[in-house]
């Protein structure tokens, strides 16, 4: 038994009759939904069910992200709210993790202003929690731990996964590129590579459970295995998953164009359970602003690149990531952008009002653009955008595609929905027998966001 599981066992033991339930609240990315899995799965592990509603609650826990500030805000604004419910039942127990408790300023201005807070550690320590929970019910301190067992790879833990048909399956940790505006690498340290048996091993119990999709998830895909310094590759771990039985789809994000190698291209080309999605940031089409950010490419290499990548997949859908109002972003800068949009004709874009990360390079920057320069500036990026998704998807009208069905419409329950390869949602009428099969479908609308289909 290891230590971890020593602890999750003397927890479970304690008040076993108790009522014990619990909420989790997650934001920011993927990799931190994943990791909120293995914090339920943990919590499961140790007697609780899960609650959605708060009152009922008697352990929250909040799995923090920030990378922008308005996510930060937002934890700051939940923490607050839950000083009263803390006074009425003392007994709850209020826990804090995440990408925000790596920064040390933020765990002191918690300590000091938020002292109905129980629990704090960081992202390296969530094999800990277990332990800092034990610790939390003998004590009426606040236990924290941020400490930094970085190199450290927690394998085996519980798992409570958020979805029956696709899974997270993490496949690295960190990020080494330290891009100008981000805060990750500082939070999150340097890249470590899971090793690639444990992660097939993840994948083959994945599909022997029934799941029919997985995403891959790091901060730069590309780069793993680099640390190993062996012939390991991201390459080579698609062609070892392509052979893994029940998977029949594999995604990944994200990907740093830097990085981005022919054998990857022709690995994706080759094999046929990758879907026909690339998710590749570009984050401004301005040379000169792609320095400041320290992206390590230029306009021209992105676009040589998008092309090398058209030649293999033809039909591949390509979306990004851009960053409006990056200091100083001139108007000429921004144009740069809008022009790289036009030409590369991305399928989605998701587009951020550039957010100032004390402990960054940029955030020291004097020539900070205004906050309506970047509002206007989004919203004509928006409508770009939004004219040539709606543009590309028309022009699947009539199309018979493949979908992975997940699960019915967000929008109308009646309805059921499913992806295709290249990650548009499609919603048809169908029923929940269903779910967790690929079904072809005649595409009959296309809006911005999503299709329209029809059994075939
Ligand atoms: N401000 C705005 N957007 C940011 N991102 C990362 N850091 C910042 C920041 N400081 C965006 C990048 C990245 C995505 C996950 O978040 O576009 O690709
Ligand atoms: Fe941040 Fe750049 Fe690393 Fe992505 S590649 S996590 S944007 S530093």
């Amino acid at each position: 038994m290891t230590r971890q599981e020593a602890f999750m066992h003397s927890v479970l033991e304690m008040n076993p009759q108790a009522d014990k339930k619990y909420t989790i609240n997650t934001y920011g990315c993927q990799m931190n939904e994943n990791d909120s899995e293995k914090l339920a799965g943990m919590m499961e592990s140790m007697g609780y069910k899960h609650t959605a509603v708060l009152e009922d609650s008697n352990l929250v826990l909040f799995n923090t992200c920030c990378v922008r500030e308005n996510a930060e805000l937002k934890v700051y604004g939940h923490l607050g709210a839950l000083k009263a419910l803390k006074l009425r039942r003392p007994n709850i127990i209020i826990a804090v993790c995440g990408c925000m408790m790596q920064q040390q300023d933020v765990v002191n201005h918690i300590l000091k202003k938020y002292r109905h807070v129980d629990i704090i550690f960081g992202t390296h320590n969530l094999h800990k929690f277990p332990e800092l929970l034990y610790k939390s019910l003998n004590t009426d301190a606040t236990v924290a731990d941020i400490s930094t067992s970085e190199g450290y790879i927690a394998e085996g833990m519980p798992i409570k996964r958020g979805h029956g048909v696709k899974a997270w399956l993490t496949i690295m940790y960190g990020c080494n590129n330290f891009c100008s505006y981000c805060i990750v690498p500082y939070v999150r340290g340097r890249e470590r590579s899971r090793r690639i048996s444990d992660i097939i091993d993840e994948a083959r119990i994945l599909g022997r459970q029934g799941y029919k999709e997985i995403t891959l998830l790091g901060q730069n895909v590309n780069s793993f295995g680099l640390d190993f310094k062996d012939v390991t590759s991201f390459s080579w771990l698609l062609r070892c998953l392509e052979e893994v039985d029940g998977i029949e789809r594999i995604r990944f994000m994200t990907s740093h164009p830097k990085d981005l190698s022919d054998e990857l291209i022709y690995a994706m080309r080759d094999c046929s359970k990758v879907c026909g999605h690339l998710h590749l940031p570009v984050q401004a089409g301005s040379n000169r602003i792609l320095e400041e950010m320290n992206r390590k490419y230029t306009r021209e290499k992105y676009i040589d690149l998008v092309d090398r990548i058209r030649n293999q997949m033809p039909n591949i859908s390509l979306t990004t990531d851009i960053i409006v109002g990056f200091p100083g972003e001139t108007d000429e800068d921004f144009d740069r952008t809008m022009d790289l949009i036009r030409r590369i004709r991305f399928d989605y874009v998701y587009t951020f009002l550039y957010s100032k990360r004390t402990g960054t390079p940029a955030a020291k920057k004097s020539n900070q653009v205004s906050d309506k320069i970047m509002k206007a500036r989004f919203d004509a990026l928006l409508e770009l955008q939004n004219s040539i998704s709606k543009k590309i998807n028309s022009t699947l009208l009539g199309k018979k595609l493949e979908i992975l069905v997940e699960g019915p419409s967000k929008n109308n329950i009646n309805m059921m929905m499913g992806r295709t390869s290249s990650n548009k949602i499609v919603n048809f009428e169908g029923t929940t027998e269903l779910v967790g099969r690929l079904v072809v479908v005649n595409i009959d609308n296309a809006g911005t966001w999503s299709l329209d289909g029809s059994l075939v």
